[in-house]
């Protein structure tokens, strides 16, 4: 299965957070990526439109930067709510871990852990694309400030984990800052400055020093986190 073998719908909301629709032509089953709460309805309006079944709900990670939608796809829905295992919220219905799969008819969503962001963040590695989360963002990387960061966790999802995989993989990230839509991995690898480190010690020492001062507080952490974690 390649690539355009499969459907797959991005969308948006206006802070800049970024979530997935993708689904098997053949049995119409249907998996919602990160639904954040204002996108719950134009995904489920989606997911009607195109005569699907949603059987799974994946959060990458418990987000500390905005409210996830995956309670109200649970209540509307019969989709299961998957996350990694080490996930702290009680409501998961399907906890996975590095290399596990799971399927949409013959489409294989595989889960690969690439913690730093988040200790509990999956990438969703798709035919011809990647679902990078948090973990790559165009040009740069999730910070690792936040509760359950860790920056040299996220050195090694980059530098060992995402360098292995195909350059031509599609990249399609949780946030987009600057309104792209997505990336291609050979290009993330030449130019993403995160990606160019001389080494982990200047890796770190940025992520943790130098990068929180010049980021934004994020928007209702603590509640946000709270929510997230229930
Ligand atoms: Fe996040």
């Amino acid at each position: 299965m390649g690539e355009s073998d499969y459907l797959f719908e991005q969308f948006r909301v206006e802070r800049g957070c970024l979530g997935y629709l993708v689904a098997d032509p053949g049995t119409r089953q249907a998996a919602l990526v990160d639904p954040e709460v204002e996108m719950v309805e134009q995904m489920l309006d989606s997911v009607f439109e195109h005569g699907l079944k949603a059987v799974y709900v994946i959060d990458t990670h418990t987000h500390a930067d905005h409210f996830s939608g995956v309670r109200e796809v649970r209540k509307k829905t019969i989709a299961k709510l998957v996350m990694h295992r080490e996930a702290p919220a009680s409501c998961v219905d399907v906890r996975v871990e590095d290399g596990d799969r799971l399927y949409l008819g013959d489409l294989s969503l595989k889960f690969l852990h690439t913690p730093g962001h988040a200790k509990d963040l999956v990438s969703v590695l798709l035919p011809g694309r990647i679902l990078s989360a948090d973990a790559l963002l165009i040009g740069s990387c999730g910070r690792t400030d936040l509760p359950n960061g860790n920056a040299v966790r996220a050195y090694h999802t980059l530098y060992h984990t995402y360098r292995a995989l195909p350059d031509d993989l599609l990249v399609f990230p949780g946030h987009d800052y600057e309104g792209r839509k997505h990336s291609v991995l050979g290009e993330e690898k030449a130019t993403n400055p995160k990606m160019n480190f001389g080494g982990e010690e200047a890796f770190v020492r940025y992520m943790e020093r130098e990068n929180p001062e010049t980021l934004t507080p994020v928007y209702q952490l603590a509640d946000a986190l709270k929510a997230n974690m229930a």
